[in-house]
């Protein structure tokens, strides 16, 4: 990375181009999606990949979703069973990752999966994200555009937060509509495995699941990867001295997720809440009690690793 700062380009047909070329060339480019930002890359190219992990300051055994246009790239990338098949065409495009076994003639650079034999793929919803595959014509592996352990982005300045000056370029598509990263499953002998809990429920996926064995198998899962640089305390009815209160509900707080408690609402608000917090002068963030229902449980699992000791 030479630039000085990061490009912000406005979403459009110019911005999808000069994005295309640039990822041609080996640049990673941060691009809105419908749950947050990518910093997206082609996947076919370990030397692209690795910046990626340069910029991001990701550790190297933490692998990457890889976005596709349709269940038919998928396909040619990873192995799909009934299961997958059924989940694929119910809920893409959209906010589901399947991790899946890769195809090993795919293509797909090792740096990607970290050398895992599965590998997590999604058809992204976003328009913005659907033309930039469309233009590059290529895989594009894309982790969440911030810096290794820090929020994840729902809007450009937030990329700009940890990434300006170590990416080329982003494309500002405005806020993202769902605001929490895509929901992750992984399909094995015939059997669907919550990874990462999100934007769809188990009562939205309406599969069995079963549960995680305990042991890391989303790498992202570390229990403080969602870190604000500040103390953040759980289910708080009122800011101590020193507390920036995120509020839910009639928990009015500094700023609300949702006054009407609408978890949606607050799942979109989540991340540009935490962000505001930490811009703040105050020293600590606290945040109101969320309830576990719906949305809820994916909320509460990245309020549980912003917490967590570290
Ligand atoms: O909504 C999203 O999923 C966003 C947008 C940009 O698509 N992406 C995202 O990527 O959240 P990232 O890299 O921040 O999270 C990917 C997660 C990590 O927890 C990673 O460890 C896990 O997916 N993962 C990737 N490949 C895997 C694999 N083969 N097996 C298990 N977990 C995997
Ligand atoms: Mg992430």
């Amino acid at each position: 990375m030479t630039a000085q700062h990061t490009l912000v380009r406005p979403y459009g047909t110019a911005a999808i181009a000069e994005a295309a070329a640039l990822i041609a060339s080996g640049q990673p480019v941060a691009v809105p999606t419908e749950t947050v930002y990518g910093l997206a890359a082609d996947a076919t190219s370990g030397e692209a990949v690795a910046r990626i992990y340069a910029a991001k300051g990701r550790p190297s055994f933490n692998p990457l979703i890889v976005h596709v246009p349709d269940l038919e790239g998928a396909e040619r990338i990873a192995v799909f069973d009934d299961l997958a098949r059924d989940l694929a065409r119910r809920f893409w495009p959209g906010p589901l990752t399947l991790v899946l076994p890769l195809k090993p003639d795919a293509g797909i650079a090792p740096i990607v999966t970290a050398g895992l034999s599965t590998i997590a793929i999604r058809v992204p919803a976003h328009p913005a994200m659907r033309a930039l595959i469309a233009a590059v014509d290529k895989p594009l592996a894309a982790p969440s555009a911030n810096a290794s352990g820090r929020i994840s982005a729902t809007r450009a300045a937030h990329v700009l937060a940890t990434l300006d000056g170590r990416i080329a370029m982003v494309i500002d598509g405005g806020a993202t509509a769902v605001g929490l990263e895509s929901t992750i499953v992984a399909i094995a002998d015939g059997t669907a495995r919550l990874l990462r809990p999100g934007p769809l429920t188990e009562a939205d996926l309406g599969i069995p699941l079963s549960r995680g064995s305990g042991k890391i198998e989303a790498p992202g899962q570390m229990s403080s990867h969602y870190a604000p640089t500040k103390p953040l305390r759980l289910d708080a009815a009122v800011a101590a001295p020193g507390e920036w209160l995120i509020g839910f509900g009639a928990i009015k707080g500094h700023a609300n997720l949702s006054e009407s408690g609408d978890l949606i609402e607050a799942a979109a608000n989540l991340f540009g809440a935490l962000h505001k917090a930490e811009s703040q002068p105050l020293p600590k963030i606290a945040v109101a009690h969320i309830p576990q229902n719906g949305l809820g449980q994916a909320i509460n699992d990245r309020l549980k690793r912003a917490a967590a000791p570290r």
